[in-house]
């Protein structure tokens, strides 16, 4: 039976570039938190997405030559993106909500003109510094030198219609929700709120933009844009279903358990989010938990800071289960923590490969070696020998829960690896190859093997929301055990002669030294950017000077019908009879944007004839490699050049 619904979040990742391991750190959170919460026998909705609005997209699509849909298809579905990521990393989300979905669109566009009917949202005049030609409007912090941080010319004040969110009219509520309910955790987070951005005084928020267009329009003021936050932060009602039809989870799901986000964006979540939660009144999360960042050599992390903060590389060298422990396992959730290559490796030899690992294949392997496939049902328990190992194995279920409700990730593990080492300190004080030797003490080293084993199950289900594959392999090592969380807060579930299955180590123990090495290899930066091989056999100039390049004006040009690689174009080349050439490139330029323009062709070249058109010549272009993609750019001349022109 069901304990109750239980929804929660992780922030909607922005994706203007692939994700890090930074941004794999609350998303590994959540879902061990979602884990623990079925485990416990909860109906969990587990939410995360993408935020795929806003000028930064925009621009950044604008950079790379493609539409903003485009951009953002590619980081989020495009190989190696957001759900690629998200599958290797075993993150077990219940629904996926991308900003761009039609249903959240519209609902957005419902919700903005709810509060402005309602008298929350007001059209005002957004003041700041305004760059005539960026077109870019910048508040007084943002200027350098106080000149464009853009193109460093000078700016003028300017005034630009907006729409703005009377924030200042909750600035009471919000200050008594932060101060005197648990909404916002840990505690030092509230403190922040309040000073820095309570006390000083609540502005109402500018929440529509008119200078770029890349996101929900202001349906009844075309022009305007969503501000990029009201349309983000909505997204954990519009993915249950409100103010849309694609969903009906709002009565069952909201409001919910708990949002798990990153300290820099609590102000958003904690001020704001509850701000419009109440100018539609409506019911407010439960939590906002704020985790601390993941730092490198003490800094933020950037994917420009190289490979080691790379999921996928640390994920296929390290295992993903070794990565998602070692993640909650080093760092309290709470506060910031320092990443580094040494401290992964050394958790993964110490917790993995030395506690748990050695705890599993040394007592499965003796269990084996001593009495075949299964444990004999006649044992002889020791109070004296066994009781701590047995108290602190059934007590831990409770110590666990405890850290788990708290969201202290890294607590909970430590209680069960405390279980695990005296788990290891049991088999020496035991030492089960002693008792091996004597016939009579048989029934005790069956017994002490049993207890071994069961203290297994407990820890190794207890893990299962870090580490599931992991769990579920140690479950079938011990024959299929049961891992429910009734059996987990009690001893002797595994019958006495329960049955093993040996396998290889679970985590090979890693040589520091090495992979360390290893790692810095691969840190180094490659250049985005390959070239051709130099050609080494010389061309004698004579040969040379006998190809025959010229100056050639594109008149027409078109996709060759049937094939996706061939334009064929209609070329001025001065001699006053068109010229046709067929050139393969039609993956890398639209033939309308080539019209006009003036190219170099070689125009002595035998003519040839592809898909039954002839072709005579060749177009020059620059080829490289970037990413590991295929490039080319057609070598284009000043359009003052006049076709025919010899060049030489
Ligand atoms: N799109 C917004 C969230 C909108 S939620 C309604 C956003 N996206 S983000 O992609 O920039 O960041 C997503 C999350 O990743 C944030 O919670 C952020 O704190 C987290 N992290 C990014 N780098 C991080 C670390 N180095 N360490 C830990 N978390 C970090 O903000």
């Amino acid at each position: 039976m069901s304990k109750g619904n239980y929804y929660i979040t992780t922030p909607i990742y922005y994706p203007s570039a692939k994700l890090h391991i930074g941004h794999t750190y609350c998303t590994v959170a959540t879902d061990a938190m979602a884990r623990y919460k079925r485990l416990q026998g909860y109906n969990v909705k587990f939410l995360t997405g993408t935020d795929e609005h806003g000028q930064k997209i925009e621009d950044k699509a604008k950079e790379a030559g493609v539409t903003p849909q485009e951009f953002v298809d590619n980081i989020v579905t495009g190989e190696g993106g957001v759900l690629d990521l998200w599958k290797l990393m075993n993150i077990s989300y219940d629904r996926f909500i991308r900003t761009t979905d039609d249903y959240h669109v519209a609902a957005i566009q419902k919700i903005f003109k709810k509060m402005y009917e309602k008298g929350d949202i007001y059209k005002g005049k957004y003041t700041g510094k305004y760059c005539k030609p960026c077109e870019s409007f910048w508040t007084e912090s943002q200027l350098v030198d106080g000149k464009c941080p853009d193109c460093g010319r000078e700016v003028q004040d300017a005034q630009e219609e907006a729409y703005f969110f009377r924030l200042s009219k909750y600035a009471d509520r919000i200050c008594d929700l932060l101060e005197n309910t648990d909404f916002l955790e840990p505690r030092s987070r509230v403190h922040e709120m309040v000073n820095n951005f309570i006390k000083p005084g609540l502005e109402d928020l500018c929440v529509s933009r008119t200078s770029f267009t890349w996101g929900v329009p202001v349906d009844f003021d075309p022009g305007h844009v969503v501000y990029v936050w009201i349309d983000a932060l909505f997204n954990y009602m519009t993915a249950l279903g409100f103010e849309n039809d694609k969903y009906q989870d709002v009565s069952d799901f909201w409001p919910a358990d708990v949002h798990f986000v990153g300290k820099e964006i609590v102000r958003f979540h904690s001020i704001i989010w509850p701000a419009m939660l109440m100018s539609l009144d409506l019911p407010l999360p439960k939590k906002v938990y704020g985790h601390g960042w993941l730092l490198l050599d003490g800094g933020k992390m950037s994917k420009s800071k190289g490979n080691v903060v790379d999921p996928y590389i640390l994920a296929e060298r390290f295992g993903v289960d070794a990565l998602r422990f070692f993640l909650l396992r080093s760092f309290p959730f709470g506060s910031d923590g320092n990443f580094s290559n040494e401290l992964l490796i050394s958790t993964i030899n110490t917790d993995l490969a030395n506690d748990l690992g050695n705890l599993v294949s040394r007592t499965v392997a003796m269990a084996q070696k001593y009495f075949g496939e299964k444990l004999p049902e006649n044992q002889e328990a020791d109070d004296g020998m066994d009781s701590e190992l047995l108290e602190m194995a059934t007590g831990l279920r409770a110590k666990y829960q405890e850290q788990m409700d708290a969201y202290a990730f890294q607590n909970a593990l430590a209680e069960v690896f405390k279980v695990i080492s005296r788990a290891n300190k049991y088999i020496d004080e035991n030492a089960p190859w002693v008792l091996a030797k004597d016939e009579t003490k048989h029934p005790r080293l069956a017994k002490v093997l049993y207890n071994l084993l069961e203290t297994v199950r407990i820890c190794a289900g207890l893990l299962t929301p870090f580490m599931p594959a992991t769990s579920a392999e140690i479950a079938s090592r011990l024959g299929g055990a049961d891992m429910s969380w009734d059996s987990l807060g009690v001893f002797g579930v595994l019958r006495a002669d329960v049955a093993t299955v040996n396998g290889p180590a679970l985590f090979p123990r890693i040589d520091m030294e090495k992979e360390l090495a290893a790692l810095e290899e691969l840190s180094k930066p490659v250049s985005d950017i390959q070239i051709e091989p130099y050609a080494e056999e010389a061309v004698d100039f004579d040969t040379f000077c006998k190809s025959d390049f010229r100056a050639v004006k594109v008149k027409d040009c078109q996709n060759v019908k049937k094939s996706d690689k061939l334009l064929q174009f209609t070329l001025d080349d001065g001699t006053g009879t068109d010229r046709q050439i067929l050139s393969g490139i039609a993956k890398f330029y639209k033939p309308e944007d080539l019209i006009g323009k003036t190219l170099v062709a070689i125009t002595n070249l035998p003519p040839r004839k592809l898909m039954g058109r002839e072709s005579c010549g060749m177009l020059l272009s620059a080829v490289h490699t970037e990413k590991g993609e295929e490039k080319l750019n057609l070598i284009m001349l000043d359009d003052a050049i006049p076709a025919g022109a010899k060049l030489c």
